[in-house]
């Protein structure tokens, strides 16, 4: 069983479903530890702070996967994206989710409290924890690549 460490975050967009899914990471036993980067009931801190500061944890070992979740979970990806290393999707129904870690080792999940409900982004959520990429897989290549480009 996988023992998660996981950001979460998200701008005043996306606070209640932040604040949903941090409390089932919580209550997941695959996560051991559950990390806020806010913003908190009355934040209104923009997006790409959040989102950078989530992703940053994650670029430094400090945390394994972040959730970040705005209005639209576009521009957290953008900034998330950003950060050195980091592979950041938006991704709303299960397959996509699937395939953000299996074909191309994501790992920041974002998603928009504007565009997807609670119980499928929470789905999604416990469908993400089971999933880990495979360094052996056909994927790999093309994952190598993209850091290839990144270092360049
Ligand atoms: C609100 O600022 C909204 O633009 C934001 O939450 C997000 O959807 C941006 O991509």
């Amino acid at each position: 069983m996988p023992a998660w460490r996981i950001v979460v975050g998200s701008d005043d967009a996306g606070f209640d479903y932040k604040e949903i899914i941090k409390r089932d990471l919580e209550g997941n036993d695959a996560v051991v530890s559950v990390a806020d980067v806010g913003v908190d009931a009355d934040g209104h801190t923009n997006y790409p702070t959040i989102a950078t500061t989530a992703a940053e944890m994650v670029a430094r070992g400090e945390a394994d996967r972040a959730i970040l979740i705005c209005g639209t979970g576009l521009g957290v990806a953008v900034a998330a994206n950003k950060v050195r290393g980091i592979r950041a999707v938006t991704a709303h129904d299960s397959f996509s989710v699937e395939r953000s870690v299996l074909s191309n080792n994501a790992q920041v999940l974002c998603m928009g409290q504007r565009v997807v409900g609670i119980e499928q982004a929470r789905r999604n959520v416990r469908e993400w924890l089971t999933y880990v990429f495979d360094e052996a897989s056909a994927s790999n290549d093309k994952v190598q690549e993209i850091c290839a480009y990144e270092a360049q």
